[in-house]
């Protein structure tokens, strides 16, 4: 007791205890305080890189929040998997503005472009980028990828040609050729759908049936050519041609032909 009197009385007690005071209240709070998790934080961190390297390099086509402007689509609601699609493929972001932009060197490292990716998801709910699994043909059975093969053929060869091999388009456009693309960008551009391509839905395609779409595509593309006329495996397109050729030509032989008997008749 003596002491604390002695304190009270002491010049430099009061701004003591009031130290005293503020030091215990801020350690109780610091215990009291939610605590925000590591990969909340790095979450948020990931997004402010994305949101800085965005509104440096694609603002000035797509708008500071994303809304689009006269150069460049709207991105809200196209989610991760089309900036992972557009920026791991070299075409966005676009240098100059072109009828179509084709995949180019890629100057960005994966880092940034998912930081990138994680920013322009927050416009909008839209198709993530896929998880390994989501996107590996291992484990699929022989079957299984002559189902791909089916599916690939009736839903991707109109435009890019049987094996994938690519195709023109109305415009000057084109399919492109898809012997060089990852798994991952062939999923993406089935859930996106990137200019003229249409998006198919988990519902036309499930995430199986691109599972065996890439193993197809690998395994076309892994085959040996054994020869032949291939035609430029370019589906439709040139077959269109070379059944215009034979057609066509077949039927003015049988033109000619009739013509002539026609007139020996006569
Ligand atoms: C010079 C203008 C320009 C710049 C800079 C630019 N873009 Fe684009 N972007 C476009 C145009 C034009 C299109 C539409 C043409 C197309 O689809 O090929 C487009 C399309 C896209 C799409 C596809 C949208 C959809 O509906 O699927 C994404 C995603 C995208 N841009 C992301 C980006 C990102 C991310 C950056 C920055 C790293 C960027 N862009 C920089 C002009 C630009
Ligand atoms: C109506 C025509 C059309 C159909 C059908 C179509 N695509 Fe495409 N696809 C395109 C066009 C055009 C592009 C190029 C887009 C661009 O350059 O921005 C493209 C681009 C792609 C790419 C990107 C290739 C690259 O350069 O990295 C992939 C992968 C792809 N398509 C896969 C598919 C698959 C798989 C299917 C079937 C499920 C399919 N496409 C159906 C027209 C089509």
């Amino acid at each position: 007791m003596k002491f604390l009197t002695n304190l009270r009385r002491h010049a430099a007690a009061r701004p003591m205890l009031l130290i005293l005071a503020l030091l215990a209240v801020g350690l109780g709070y610091s215990v009291v305080a939610p605590q925000q998790s590591s990969a909340e934080t790095e979450m948020t961190q990931q997004i402010e890189e994305g949101k800085a390297l965005f509104d440096f390099t694609c603002s000035s086509c797509h708008g500071l929040g994303g809304e689009g402007t006269t150069q460049g689509p709207s991105l809200i609601g196209v989610g991760a998997a089309a900036v992972d699609f557009q920026m791991g493929t070299g075409r966005m972001p676009a240098a100059r503005e072109q009828a179509q932009l084709p995949a180019r060197q890629v100057n960005y490292s994966q880092e940034q472009i998912e930081a990138v990716a994680a920013y322009v998801a927050t416009f909008g709910p839209g198709p993530a980028i896929p998880s390994p699994d989501q996107v590996s043909p291992e484990g699929l059975t022989e079957e299984e990828i002559a189902r791909g093969g089916a599916l690939f053929r009736a839903n991707c060869s109109a435009c890019h040609g049987i094996t994938g091999g690519g195709g023109a388009m109305p415009n000057g456009k084109y399919a492109p050729n898809l012997t060089e693309t990852t798994g991952v960008h062939i999923y993406e551009a089935v859930r996106t759908g990137p200019q003229q391509m249409p998006t198919f839905s988990k519902e036309v395609i499930t995430d199986q049936d691109v599972r065996e779409i890439i193993a197809y595509v690998d395994d076309a593309n892994s085959q040996p050519n054994y020869g032949g006329l291939t035609m430029g495996d370019a589906g439709p397109v040139s077959e269109g041609f070379w059944a215009f050729v034979i057609g066509i030509g077949g039927l003015a032989m049988v033109a000619t032909w009739i013509a002539k008997k026609g007139a020996r008749a006569r």
